[in-house]
């Protein structure tokens, strides 16, 4: 586990640890986006971590689903950011900002303008979300146009350009869990017959395009991306098809020369492997629910060079201090994920505030 506590470079940052927060989404931004009162104080009790990944943050109206996210495209998105990345930076911690669209994960009643959601083609997933009116059955959404596809990359680009003066380290581009990004890769969710639709390189095509556009427009060693091979929820199906696609998509998005790979592992152990060897850059793995005996493993054996964990640093503000120590680690209230106020939020006690 000493591994863990080592320095490394990482695109233009030095981080103190291999250990990341993953990134999580609290449902605790203003109405219009901007991010909540506390987001600052959140993050900055958790800057020991290596690298902070903030919560999913929509590039556009049309990339939010869910309610009271923070978006990160107009002025006060950029002014409430700051505080965050200025609050995290005095405590000598680094953050990216996941940039996540929803796409067919949405609902009107959750959305500013209260349009119908948007994805690669008019399937809905099969699946709820959450509004201000409880559960509600997610609508078939509108499919894109071939115009719209191009907008939305350049919706991404203007987004992360906005990260930047909103003083970010980098952006995590969400191409994992059944958003948008991954919607393009599932045949369960594209059936488009233009040039983003059909064999594995269309289908691939729209996550390459917004991680060459990104990488344009921020540096590449400021641009970094998430994956989830084998998604299976949310009516998302990669099919047989889905290891071969992912091998592709690797080794092109690998000749960007990007900041990092974040893989959330589903469980596929050879194809984490074959991407381990065909990835030369920084490799950033999260395995869901990993016991605290196994933490360290995979930087240990070399198959990642950082870890990432979510709900463990979500409830141990001080998560490193708390390893290092080998202290007990708090439980996550799930209660408290998502909206509320301060509890379940900044209120987890770290060591030193600890009875
Ligand atoms: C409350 C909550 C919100 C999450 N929101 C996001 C998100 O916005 N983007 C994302 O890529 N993953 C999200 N995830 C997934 C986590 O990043 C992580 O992959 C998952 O929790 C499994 O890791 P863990 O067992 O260490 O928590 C979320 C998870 C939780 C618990």
């Amino acid at each position: 586990m000493n591994q863990l506590f080592t320095p490394i470079r990482l695109g233009r940052c030095t981080l103190s640890n291999r250990l990341v927060m993953a990134p999580m989404t609290r449902s605790r931004a203003q109405v219009d986006g901007t991010p909540g009162e506390l987001a600052a104080e959140y993050y900055a009790q958790r800057a020991s971590i290596g690298l902070i990944v903030a919560e999913g943050v929509q590039p556009s109206d049309d990339g939010q689903g869910y309610l009271t996210t923070p978006g990160i495209y107009t002025d006060a998105h950029v002014a409430g950011w700051r505080k965050t990345t200025s609050a995290v930076h005095d405590k000598g911690g680094h953050l990216f900002i996941q940039l996540m669209h929803a796409g067919r994960m949405s609902h009107p009643d959750n959305t500013p303008h209260h349009r119908q959601g948007v994805a690669p083609s008019a399937i809905a997933p099969g699946s709820e979300i959450f509004t201000a009116t409880g559960m509600q059955p997610i609508p078939v959404p509108r499919a894109l146009s071939t115009a719209e596809v191009r907008q939305t990359v350049a919706d991404f680009r203007l987004a992360a350009r906005r990260a930047m003066e909103a003083g970010a380290d980098g952006v995590e581009i969400h191409g994992a869990n059944a958003y948008l990004i991954q919607q393009f890769f599932a045949p369960s969710a594209n059936t488009r017959t233009d040039a983003y639709g059909g064999s594995i390189e269309n289908r691939a095509r729209f996550a390459i395009e917004v991680a060459s556009a990104i990488a344009e427009e921020i540096g590449a060693d400021r641009t970094a991306i998430r994956l989830s091979p084998g998604t299976a929820m949310w009516g998302i199906d990669e099919g047989a098809e889905g290891p071969a696609l992912y091998r592709y998509l690797v080794a092109e998005l690998g000749k960007l020369g990007l900041a990092y790979l974040h893989i959330m592992h589903l469980g596929n152990e050879p194809l984490l492997a074959e991407i381990r060897q065909s990835w030369k850059q920084t490799l950033i793995v999260n395995r869901p629910g990993r016991p605290r005996e196994q933490i360290g493993s995979d930087v240990a054996s070399g198959l990642a060079d950082l870890e990432a964990y979510g709900q463990t640093v979500l409830a141990n503000p001080d998560f490193v201090a708390r390893l290092k120590s080998d202290a007990a680690l708090n439980d996550a209230d799930s209660s408290t994920f998502f909206g509320g106020t301060a509890q379940g939020y900044t209120d987890y006690p770290a060591l030193s505030q600890a009875g």
